[in-house]
């Protein structure tokens, strides 16, 4: 089967049962224990899986990642074991070395710097910018107005819009202003509040530029948040005394060579991304677990590392009086009400787990797991390097590729003990084992 019958029209109408007929039959030669396998995923009680399934469009099962927690994160004197959603073998193992690392130093030290966010209104002017000016001078007030109805809720929750200022970009591109907002949402991320508005706000300047000038003058493009919140920011930092450091991994010279290791990610856009990386691996995986949107604070944070010249790292290293401390700052737009925050069974019991935190202890929170991951990859690769803790996890997969049944796997883990395992290595060995 070529090209052209592989073209589907109405493919969302279909009923889920006729979606998996289809795509079996157009994509896998008809093989039902393809079907099987997709019927194997879904869960056994219905009201679940339906609910799963109206997440997104065209559900034909559920795919599924570990949830576990991280215990022993002492975070402003409050102990959490924080949930995480990843399919990465080592990242929750050394979060919660981070976390028991620093507890008895006290632990992290987080502060939400503002939770400010932006949107804009993108648009092209043709006429006079001082009649834009004076057309967005006069009607802002009129159009803050109008929108009461829509901002109210959030007024009283003691957010809302906090203000509209026009920017003149034409000297990127010929035309091209902005309305930029800055938005406060409270405890929610916000995406709904923010479009909604900047969507409202561009039909009333559309509905209200003829009295100002022709209409063709007015090009709006496009109204829409930005994931780019570089005030929307959290701090946190963890510190020790350098001597309590080398004698806790025995290790001399172990905090300048840590904080060595966090310059050359500052200096060195390679390292910087890698680096980053590590951190994201923890607070992805609590933004996953609490139902918060990935994507978004991926976008934001890297947007934030490349705010100033060149792309850099989001954490730091200082050696001050005797001390060695660690501090991340980083951009999260996330919330505790609304999105799918509500709506995923696990997410809500995260937030359980969690004591129910508001978005700016939870922003705390994610912070802290960034760091503590951020804190244990860097820490093993100036130690032992990566490969040994990674392996042991690793070994664990290879294992369960190969189908090694438990005696086996017992066995194998004992040969791989103190050698590192390659996928390779690992089958000849179970090979030569199963010869016996
Ligand atoms: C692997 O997922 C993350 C690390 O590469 C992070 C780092 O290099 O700092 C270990």
């Amino acid at each position: 089967m070529s090209g052209q019958e592989k073209f589907v029209e109405g493919f969302s109408k279909k009923s889920k049962a006729e979606k998996i007929r289809w795509l079996t039959a157009h994509y896998l030669n008809n093989d039902s224990r393809a079907v099987e396998r997709l019927m194997r995923y879904w869960h056994t009680d219905k009201e679940i899986q339906e609910r799963h399934e109206n997440f997104i469009e065209n559900t034909l099962s559920n795919y599924w990642l570990p949830y576990a927690v991280a215990p022993n994160f002492l975070v402003n004197g409050r102990v959490y074991a924080v949930p995480m959603v990843t399919e990465e073998s080592s990242v929750v193992a050394a979060a919660a070395k981070g976390a028991k690392f620093w507890y008895r130093y006290g632990g992290f030290h987080a502060r939400v710097l503002s939770t400010v966010k932006y949107g804009h209104i993108h648009f092209i002017y043709k006429n006079d910018p001082e009649k834009l000016k004076n057309f967005v001078d006069e009607t802002t007030p009129l159009f803050m107005e109008r929108l009461r109805p829509f901002t109210a809720n959030m007024e009283k929750r003691g957010g809302g819009i906090l203000s509209v200022e026009l920017e003149d970009l034409r000297h990127k591109l010929p035309g091209y202003f902005t309305l930029t907002f800055r938005f406060e949402t409270v405890d929610s991320m916000g995406a709904n509040f923010i479009n909604t508005i900047l969507e409202e706000w561009s039909d009333y300047m559309r509905e209200k530029y003829p009295d100002y000038g022709p209409a063709e003058d007015l090009d709006i493009v496009m109204s829409i948040l930005s994931n780019h919140n570089p005030e929307c920011r959290v701090r946190v930092e963890v510190e020790a005394p350098v001597e309590d450091l080398e004698r806790q991994t025995g290790l001399e010279g172990y905090a300048a060579k840590m904080k060595t290791a966090f310059d050359m990610a500052r200096v060195n856009p390679f390292r910087a991304v890698t680096h980053n990386k590590g951190i994201m691996n923890g607070v992805d995986a609590v933004v996953l677990a609490t139902g918060n949107d990935f994507r978004a604070v991926e976008a934001g944070a890297h947007a934030y590392a490349g705010k100033d010249e060149g792309y850099t790292s989001l954490s730091r290293a200082f050696l001050e009086n005797g001390r060695l401390v660690l501090r991340l700052d980083l951009p999260l737009a996330v919330g505790t009400v609304g999105g799918m925050t509500g709506l995923h069974p696990l997410a809500d019991l995260s937030m359980e787990i969690l004591g129910r935190p508001d978005a700016r202890r939870l922003m705390n929170i994610m912070a802290s797991v960034g760091l503590a991951q951020n804190f244990s990859a860097v820490h093993s690769l100036v130690t032992e390097g990566i490969q040994k803790g990674h392996m042991k996890m690793h070994l664990q997969n290879i294992l369960m590729r190969l189908d090694a049944t438990p005696g086996e796997a017992a066995q194998i883990r004992k040969i791989f003990e103190n050698r590192k395992a390659h996928v390779h290595s690992v089958k000849e060995a179970l090979e030569k084992l199963r010869k016996k």
